[in-house]
């Protein structure tokens, strides 16, 4: 039996479910349209990638080691070309990341394009960046590195210029019919009864009229981003094909971009419906059958409840995707910072359900988009506080209008109807860097290293992939010149996608900069990581009270790599916890317990208190049961 005859058998059961929760009695028909899709995919892959595929299925868990570290950026910013990228991957190996996502690299529209969330076509790559042998370069230097390359599939809307659009503008039936288009409002205005505003003031409404076509045509995001039709067969047929051919490339990771938009319901907020599931379900069985070298990872950025069924667990477990973004956590961290308590969090925390063991989540600090603040009402009101009280308190902490407030942010998408609002900025224009350093005061520095430093400390410590957002590992000021740039005046997201500086990075090795103390921490993170196996993303992770509301609790737990205690103070002042409220990390062979974070300093155990200094984070664990030594000293 062949490879993929095994695969394809192994899978099949899989896509077969999808298809016919998605399609019926069409079912049959896609399915034999998408098996043809990957076989004829399977001749062209390269032996290089077909040897890439055996060595993933006999580790699957490779995306799950605690050695793996990612980093987010634009292309253009952070290397100009792809040439350029591919010269900067010696800095990527200093700072020791392994799992590349970059963004805005296959073609979009011309014009606005939504920072390359508009394509036009997603087997090109954008001619700025230069050409696909560039990015098939790119892939074979990054993999020769032992990294791995993530890559945007956008898959709910298509630009406006796309060919499809282009054709259904110019009248193929069959072009339109892979769109969610209407000859009037009756059906747009029912939708739009329950559907929220993705960007109220940017892009006000979720339909945009097309003069040529005389129709509606659903636009989520905005106007020139037309909502796919994933219903129609077709489409999902088409998507097929564009993921083999990414896959087919050598990219590593796909990131299902808003997948949580691709199914429409009438009478919902058209978010998470089920077949939003049963398509990345669908997409996720083509890369079993066809490309195991791929992953896929979630973009849904969506409340708590709503966000493990991307990992799999439905009614019964079904495979779906194999990371997703816990936007739990990078929320929660920016409320335990502004409000220095970690109650709310921990209970959030707890309420949410375990991912799957072999699925990870990728856990962040910041990236290119807004934060918004997705603190439930429930979570809230559990811990004695108001939702819409501690999102407003949040909004406005971080837009830099509360007392005492260290964060210079911006508002986004305001909706004057619901009173929400978002938040824009990058790391160190939240953490109190920017500030600190436009006041000169060096105590308020140190603070907004600290708090940088401690909240990567806990999206590190987790478990998951952590993944950098660009420049902040040299703590990067945001770029204000979007603000004369008439194409993006109204998006205040471009202020967090700077180009990366050169002189910031040329400073990472002085101690005494700001950079170079960043730099430093991170390191300290990213090296202390791959020491320990209880970060394998495999394991559980829970949040524990520490007897003291000023400090994180949490204790990962493998049930071969050992227990990771982490520890962090999410305030300004020192704290100190009774050793008798933390679990014993020692074991009958290992009983000295070490802070990972501090090496090689052995803390001695059970001792009477754990002291931790302000915004310290400690990651504890016995020392047997460590892979190596206690990370050594980071560059
Ligand atoms: C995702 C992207 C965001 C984009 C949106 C529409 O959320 O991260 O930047 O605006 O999808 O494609």
């Amino acid at each position: 039996m062949s490879d993929l005859a095994r695969r394809t058998a192994q899978w099949q059961p899989d896509l077969r479910a999808a298809l016919r929760g998605l399609y019926g009695d069409r079912a049959a028909q896609v399915e034999a349209s998408v098996l043809a899709a990957v076989t004829s995919a399977d001749r062209t892959r390269t032996p290089a990638l077909t040897a890439r595929d055996l060595a993933r299925e006999l580790e699957p868990d490779w995306f799950q080691q605690p050695g793996r570290v990612g980093y987010i950026a634009y292309a253009h910013h952070f290397g100009g070309t792809l040439k350029g990228v591919g010269e900067r991957v010696p800095y990527l190996q200093e700072l020791g990341v392994d799992m590349v996502h970059l963004m805005s690299v296959l073609r979009p529209r011309a014009g606005e394009d939504d920072g390359g969330y508009a394509i036009d076509d997603y087997r090109d790559v954008d001619p700025s960046l230069g050409t696909l042998d560039d990015l098939r370069a790119l892939i074979r230097r990054l993999h020769g590195a032992g990294g791995s390359l993530v890559l945007d599939l956008v898959m709910n809307h298509t630009s406006d210029s796309h060919p499809w659009a282009q054709a259904a503008r110019a009248g193929d039936p069959d072009a339109l019919s892979l769109y969610l288009t209407y000859p009037d409002r009756t059906l747009p205005d029912a939708y739009e009864r329950t559907l929220p505003e993705v960007f109220p003031d940017l892009a006000p409404g979720d339909f945009t009229h097309v003069a040529e076509l005389g129709r509606w045509v659903w636009t989520t995001f905005n106007r020139f981003q037309w909502d796919l039709d994933w219903s129609n067969p077709r489409v999902l047929v088409e998507m097929s094909r564009i993921v083999l051919f990414l896959a087919d490339l050598g990219v590593d990771v796909l990131r299902l971009d808003a997948v949580a938009f691709t199914g429409k319901q009438l009478g919902t907020n058209c978010q998470n419906q089920p077949a939003a599931h049963l398509v990345a379900q669908a997409l996720r069985a083509v890369l079993g059958m066809g490309a195991p070298a791929t992953i896929v990872l979630a973009e849904a950025i969506v409340a708590p409840d709503d966000l493990v069924p991307y990992l799999g667990r439905h009614e019964r477990e079904r495979r779906e995707c194999d990371l997703a973004y816990h936007n739990q956590l990078m929320v929660l961290g920016w409320s335990m910072l502004a409000e220095g308590r970690t109650t709310l969090a921990r209970t959030a925390l707890e309420r949410m359900p375990a991912p799957p063991a072999r699925t990870g989540w990728l856990t962040h600090v910041r990236c290119h988009d807004d934060i918004g603040w997705a603190i439930s009402d429930s979570d809230a009101a559990s811990t004695g506080g108001h939702g819409q009280g501690h999102r407003d308190f949040l909004s406005a902490f971080y837009r830099g209008d509360f007392p005492l407030s260290f964060a210079e942010g911006e508002p986004f998408g305001v909706n004057l109807e619901t009173g929400d609002e978002r938040t824009c900025g990058g790391t160190a224009a939240l953490c109190g860097i920017s500030q600190a350093l436009r006041s000169g005061d060096d105590g308020a520095l140190d603070m907004g290293i600290r708090r940088l430093l401690a909240f990567y400390g806990i999206a590190f410590g987790w478990g998951g992939v952590p993944m950098l957002y660009m420049g902040d590992e040299v703590a990067h000021a945001d770029d204000f010149t979007y603000r004369h740039d008439p194409e993006r005046v109204h998006d205040s997201r471009w202020r967090q996608r700077p180009l990366l500086d050169d002189d910031a990075v040329a400073r990472r090795h002085d101690p005494g900069s700001v950079e170079g103390r960043v730099w430093h921490g991170i390191r300290l993170l990213v090296a202390a990581r791959t020491s320990c196996p209880a970060l394998h993303a495999g394991g559980s992770v829970r949040p524990l009270w520490v007897g003291d509301e000023a400090v994180l609790g949490w204790l990962r737990e493998h049930p071969r790599h050992g227990r990771l205690l982490g520890l962090a103070n999410v305030t300004a002042q020192p704290r100190t916890l009774p050793a008798a409220v933390l679990p014993d990390l020692t074991t009958q062979s290992a009983r000295a317990v070490v802070d990972l974070l501090e090496p090689p300093a052995t803390t001695s155990w059970p001792g009477r208190t754990v002291r931790l200094s302000p915004y310290q984070v400690r990651w504890l664990t016995a020392e047997a049961e460590l892979s190596t030594s206690p990370a050594a000293s980071p560059s």
